[in-house]
């Protein structure tokens, strides 16, 4: 590559972070693994339809392997005695995160068509990916660019340090993305997700349910009669962060954070700026603007700190290190 091509491609990388700055390609597998994406897809299929909830769980899972260690299935290792706590194990991850099962059902379905070629990394971004179209009612298409390798490292005490915690406020958040090279827009467009799927009360009570409280009257009323004032460990039901359409993947959320009838700090902190405030004004407003905007986003968290050469692997088993 010339010097100053390469420098073009140098500045572009730095103001866009695209894949193709990681080395992520769509159709990575076109050779080497020709079904792997209609066969993560069925998979995926079988499991929300089932359960829509465990397609949000997938959606969360990208995201939580994406901000730590990046995107390497770090998030799926399981303890073992050299490594008794790995990030699955975080108080982020255990017990709220779900949807294991399914990227074990769809690594054993890979790995019988094409055995060794495709890792668990890639079935993560392919699986939520899926979980995206299927809740979305088949609006949200994204082109999955693939080519991640596994890690090797999986530690709670990093889970704790790079996943954003529910009581961050406007400045926590942004910072929490900055770090992972998105911006203030593509945290306003992830924080989305939250139009589907669940929380544990241990969430958001007691500090949201405290009086007084930033939340709408009514709606907080209604979560303090489902959840415990003191929420344990023995004790921690769980409840849907979308009222008005709990499973599916639309701009709702954007109408609920300005009705003030979402669950976390975080979600009401999208308020406290101007410029945040507008984008949630747009996408609760705009249609079809969010749909885009997710697509994007969506992407490029997808290609946080991929991994390649002999910084990974693909693992045989995505519970643990070959
Ligand atoms: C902006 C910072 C974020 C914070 C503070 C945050 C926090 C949380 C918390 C506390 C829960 C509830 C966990 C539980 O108690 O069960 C949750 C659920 C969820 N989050 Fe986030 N989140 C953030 C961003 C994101 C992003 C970027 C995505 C994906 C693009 C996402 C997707 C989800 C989904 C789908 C659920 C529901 C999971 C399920 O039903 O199993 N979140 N989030």
């Amino acid at each position: 590559m010339d010097s100053s091509l390469r420098l073009a491609v140098v500045a572009t990388c730095l103001l866009v972070l695209t894949s193709a700055c990681h080395g992520l390609q769509v159709g990575y597998y076109k050779y080497t693994c020709p079904r792997v994406e209609a066969i993560v897809r069925d998979e995926v299929k079988k499991f929300v339809y089932k359960d829509a909830g465990i397609g949000a769980g997938l959606i969360r899972m990208l995201f939580h392997d994406c901000f730590v260690q990046g995107c390497d299935g770090s998030v799926l290792l399981d303890p073992t005695s050299a490594n008794p706590q790995p990030e699955k194990l975080s108080p982020p991850n255990f017990p709220s995160l779900r949807g294991f099962d399914v990227i074990d059902a769809a690594k054993a379905a890979v790995e019988a068509a094409c055995p060794g070629k495709v890792s668990c990394a890639d079935i993560i971004a392919f699986a939520a990916r899926d979980a995206a179209y299927f809740l979305s009612a088949f609006r949200v298409k994204i082109n999955m660019p693939a080519g991640r390798l596994d890690g090797r490292v999986s530690s709670s005490s990093d889970a704790l340090n790079n996943l954003p915690p529910p009581v961050f406020n406007v400045n926590q958040l942004i910072n929490s993305f900055a770090a992972k090279g998105l911006n203030a827009e593509d945290m306003v467009v992830l924080s989305g997700a939250h139009t589907i799927g669940r929380s544990h009360c241990s969430s958001f009570v007691p500090d949201r349910l405290n009086v007084p409280s930033n939340m709408e009257a009514g709606f907080a009323s209604f979560l303090r009669r489902r959840c415990p004032a003191n929420p344990s460990p023995a004790n921690d039901p769980t409840v849907n962060q979308d009222i008005v359409t709990p499973s599916a993947l639309d701009n709702q959320y954007y109408k609920n954070v300005l009705d003030r009838r979402v669950l976390f700090t975080s979600d009401a902190a999208l308020m406290t700026s101007p410029a945040t405030a507008q984008m949630v004004r747009d996408n609760a407003f705009i249609p079809g603007l969010w749909d885009g905007k997710f697509n994007r986003a969506f992407v490029k968290m997808a290609g946080i700190g991929v991994k390649t050469g002999i910084q990974g692997e693909i693992r045989r088993n995505c519970r643990f290190v070959n």
